[in-house]
């Protein structure tokens, strides 16, 4: 090309989740029966939307208007249903239908949202980070995402004291990113942690934007919005029912526009949001058109209560799996579906294997880890010695090591023999 056509930041779009599942096609193709443990899709992972959902969705086929575009932010009956449901909140934020706009699925709201920023205006996020938000950050601003650290030796909470000095000495931080519950961790934020983020962002004149599509799953019950703990500080807040009918399939999620008019700059760049979206028409009207009438029905609170409650039992499990285990911190998580196994420092080198019976996978492997991080060494041999994917804690940018797993299998014993399986492979690779 006699112009170089390449985005700035286009080498910083990774996304580790999929790349893993490359190499673990491959690997089927040789013969590999493989677990994939990588993506979090309830529906591929054999749950079942249920019955009565799946029922409004049917009806809902029979109305000719689900099937037509929508207006550019979204349904208007569901955005003014939305914002009735916040404003019911005790004591929070209040906004009205105009402060919520639909994407297409959240991931495309993530890409929006860093897409509008000014290139130097930066969002610090969280580390592990969710790769779709740091990409998208580390894209947009053509910089390594800025991060601060999830302390995995305090239940993966973030460490305010980093947030606090990364805000106060770097001008550049105009946006301070959270998910609460987090993936990859499933750790959830208490309120006063929430709020004392909420502060500094109120100190620094920052803005913050938090990840909220699992919110509806959390073990305790609770479920906190932001409008709740923000105060007066502008925010957006990410929202969607990939995990929680569950429908990844809908690609519909939406963000909430918390504080808008506190912050003339907030505002013009939220306005720049609705222009962007401008630029096509809504089309995901017929997931739009089911949220009233799913999250409106009676039987909606207990249909999350009883998945909160699974997970919850699913993160025991996960938990009683690495009891005792030396090498390794495993936080239980207090929702959403992943569980993060950490290996602590210092116990992987690349020296340590596992057997690898078929000689062709076994090369493929031996080939594949020069030169690889060492968690990602270790989740490579997974690969070629069981089948189980994994996805390396080095692939959510985190100095740890380690990895994530889902609490998505809906096979009990499946389940358990994933479970067995990883441990027996953390011990046997950690003494070879
Ligand atoms: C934290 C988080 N945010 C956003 C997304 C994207 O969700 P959607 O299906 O709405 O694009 C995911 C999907 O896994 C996620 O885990």
């Amino acid at each position: 090309m006699r112009r170089d056509i390449v985005h700035v930041g286009a080498g910083n779009l990774t996304y580790e989740i999929r790349e893993i599942v490359v190499v673990g096609r491959d690997l089927a193709n040789l013969g590999v029966e493989m677990t994939w443990e990588n993506i979090g899709d309830p529906v591929q992972k054999g749950e079942a939307p249920p019955g009565w959902i799946r029922e409004i969705v049917h009806d809902l086929l029979d109305e000719p208007n689900s099937w037509a575009y929508c207006d550019t932010a979204g349904v208007p009956e569901t955005r003014e249903f939305l914002a009735a449901r916040v404003n019911q909140r005790d004591g929070g934020v209040r906004i009205t239908a105009a402060d919520i706009l639909f994407f297409n699925g959240l991931g495309d709201a993530v890409s929006k949202v860093y897409g509008q920023l000014r290139r130097e205006a930066r969002v610090l996020g969280p580390s592990p980070a969710y790769s779709t938000h740091s990409s998208a950050e580390s894209a947009s601003s053509g910089y390594k995402h800025l991060t601060y650290d999830l302390d995995p030796h305090n239940g993966w909470m973030p460490d305010l004291d980093d947030i606090r000095m990364k805000v106060k000495y770097n001008d550049s931080i105009a946006g301070i990113l959270l998910l609460t519950p987090d993936n990859p961790t499933g750790a959830v934020y208490p309120r006063a942690l929430l709020e004392e983020i909420a502060e500094i962002a109120r100190q620094h004149d920052c803005f913050i934007i938090t990840d909220e599509i699992y919110a509806h799953i959390v073990f305790d019950g609770s479920h906190l919005h932001a409008s709740e703990w923000v105060g007066d500080v502008p925010a957006i807040a990410m929202r969607g029912i990939s995990k929680e009918y569950p429908w990844p399939g809908s690609r519909c999620g939406w963000i909430e526009v918390l504080n808008r008019d506190r912050d003339e700059n907030f505002s013009r760049y939220c306005a720049s949001l609705l222009a962007a979206k401008r630029l096509e028409v809504s089309s995901t009207t017929l997931p739009q058109m089911s949220i009233p009438r799913v999250m409106g029905d009676s039987r909606y609170l207990p249909h999350l209560l009883r998945r909160e409650q699974l997970f919850d039992r699913r993160a025991d499990e996960a938990v009683a799996a690495f009891a005792d285990c030396d090498s390794v911190v495993a936080n239980k998580p207090g929702g959403a579906f992943y569980f993060t196994v950490m290996l602590k420092d210092g116990v992987l080198n690349d020296r340590q294997t596992l057997a690898i019976e078929n000689r062709a996978v076994r090369e493929r492997i031996e080939k594949m880890v020069a030169g690889v991080a060492p968690d990602k060494r270790f989740v490579y041999y997974l690969m070629g010695a069981t089948g189980i994917v994994v996805v390396p804690l080095t692939g959510f940018q985190s100095d740890h090591h380690g990895f994530r797993i889902t609490l998505l299998e809906s096979d009990d014993a499946k389940r358990a023999w994933i479970l067995r399986t990883l441990r027996e492979s953390i011990d046997t690779y950690v003494a070879s």
